[in-house]
């Protein structure tokens, strides 16, 4: 062993370990190596820590904006009941021409909304029942609603029902309630296609969201000419996107 840069006298050096001459200039290799696995821990957290952050500030961007966007529901009512026609005959055919009035209010202050549009069209009905018969029919109107609007909305209904399309006794019982001017058990089944627009982005552009809008209630005065009157309204809401169908309430 020459004395020299690598092979420093002893005492000047803690003594060469069973490593050798690397010893004084780069440590033990053992923990050189172990540094660099540090080093690859120390690129390994902070990846970790980057990550975190931001998922964190993507969250808080999300609620944030959440809570800045506000969405709420849109709310339905049927708010009006107009009869152009209301026939019963005898062999209790019936030819019925309804226009319903829907409120359909949105209260959000970034979120627009387009009732009416769909790609199917059985996406877009309207159906007046009584006890499971559908009386008459009708499709929504295409209808573009700014943010924070109230607009009605008109559906024409019609219907032109034979004596063999009534179900058991319905037909009978319908009749003696007009004749009575009994409240008349109505059910009226909405589905609509809609679209949601937030700034100039849409949802369900191509593939509509559809709301399906149940309504029981009681109308009185169901006649031409007369003025009837809606009561004991009770909605049932629910949002189908492709398959999935959510019940909002
Ligand atoms: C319905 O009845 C009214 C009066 O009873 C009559 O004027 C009208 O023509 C009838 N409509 C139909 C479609 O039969
Ligand atoms: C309507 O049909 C459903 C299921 O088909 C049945 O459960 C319900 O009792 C019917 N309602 C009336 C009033 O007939
Ligand atoms: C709601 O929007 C409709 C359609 O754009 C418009 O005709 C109506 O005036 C608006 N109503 C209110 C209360 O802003
Ligand atoms: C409406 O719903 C309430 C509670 O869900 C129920 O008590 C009431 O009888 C319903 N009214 C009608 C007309 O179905
Ligand atoms: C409304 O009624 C129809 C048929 O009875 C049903 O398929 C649909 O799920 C109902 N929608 C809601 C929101 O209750």
């Amino acid at each position: 062993m020459h004395p020299g840069p690598y092979n420093p006298p002893p005492g000047a050096y803690p003594p060469p370990g069973p490593y050798g001459r690397n010893v004084p200039r780069y440590g033990h290799p053992g923990a050189g190596s172990r540094r660099g696995g540090c080093s690859c821990l120390k690129v390994y957290c902070c990846c970790c820590c980057c990550l975190f952050i931001t998922l964190v500030l993507i969250i808080g961007g999300i609620v944030l904006a959440y809570f800045i966007i506000k969405p709420h529901t849109p709310k339905f009512s049927i708010d009006k009941f107009e009869v152009k026609s209301f026939n019963i005959s005898d062999d209790f055919s019936l030819k019925s021409h309804l226009e319903i009035t829907a409120k359909a209010d949105n209260p959000n202050k970034y979120i627009e909304i387009t009732y009416g549009e769909g790609k199917e069209p059985k996406d877009n009905s309207v159906q007046v029942l009584y006890s499971n018969v559908t009386l008459c029919s009708g499709t929504i109107p295409n209808i573009f609603q700014p943010k924070k609007n109230v607009t009605m909305i008109k559906i024409d209904l019609k219907g032109d029902l034979k004596k063999e399309d009534w179900a058991a006794g319905s037909g009978e019982s319908l009749a003696s309630k007009l004749k009575n001017n009994d409240k008349i058990p109505l059910l009226v089944a909405i589905k609509a296609p809609v679209k949601v627009k937030l700034g100039s982005w849409w949802v369900g552009k191509d593939e509509p969201l559809v709301v399906s809008i149940n309504a029981t209630m009681n109308v009185k005065n169901l006649a031409e000419g007369k003025n009837p009157e809606i009561s004991d309204k009770n909605y049932s809401i629910g949002l189908l996107f492709g398959k999935t169908y959510t019940k909002l309430s």
